[in-house]
């Protein structure tokens, strides 16, 4: 039988959205206030769900430290008190929306966490606010 297991880690992080080829007003047109040039920040919830069958011996999918270790290492140290127009390598020349973002989270986890943990990543949930946010099944 198949189990999934979630971390749920926070950053916060500031981005614009625009686009450099765009004018000043088609961007605020576009974007609304998150085209504001001096940049607006979030505090971002992220959610891990990997899945697998449960070890005989220890009842556990995972040893959930080790999923911690890789998020924080491979996302968090990237991601948190950063820019995500500027600062993140994975980001460049993205849009910095929430589903860019989630959709680059899964890719930088995914080899990682399945080769070092064993186990599949199932899914990656970003909410940008309490009420937006974007998912990602890797498809
Ligand atoms: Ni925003």
């Amino acid at each position: 039988m198949v189990v999934y297991v979630t971390r749920r880690e926070t950053f916060n992080a500031a981005h614009r959205m625009y686009r450099e080829e765009w004018s000043a007003e088609k961007n605020e047109d576009v974007f609304g206030k998150c085209a504001n040039p001096n940049w607006h920040g979030h505090n971002y919830t992220l959610l891990v769900t990997v899945k697998g069958e449960v070890s005989d011996a220890t009842g556990y999918l995972i040893d959930l430290k080790q999923l911690k270790v890789i998020i924080q290492d491979h996302i968090i140290e990237k991601l948190d008190h950063k820019n995500l127009n500027l600062d993140v390598d994975f980001m460049t020349g993205k849009m910095a929306t929430t589903e860019r973002l989630c959709m680059a989270i899964f890719t930088q986890l995914k080899t990682p966490i399945e080769r070092n943990i064993g186990v599949f990543l199932h899914s990656v949930r970003l909410h940008e606010t309490e009420n937006n946010s974007a998912e990602c099944f890797g498809e």
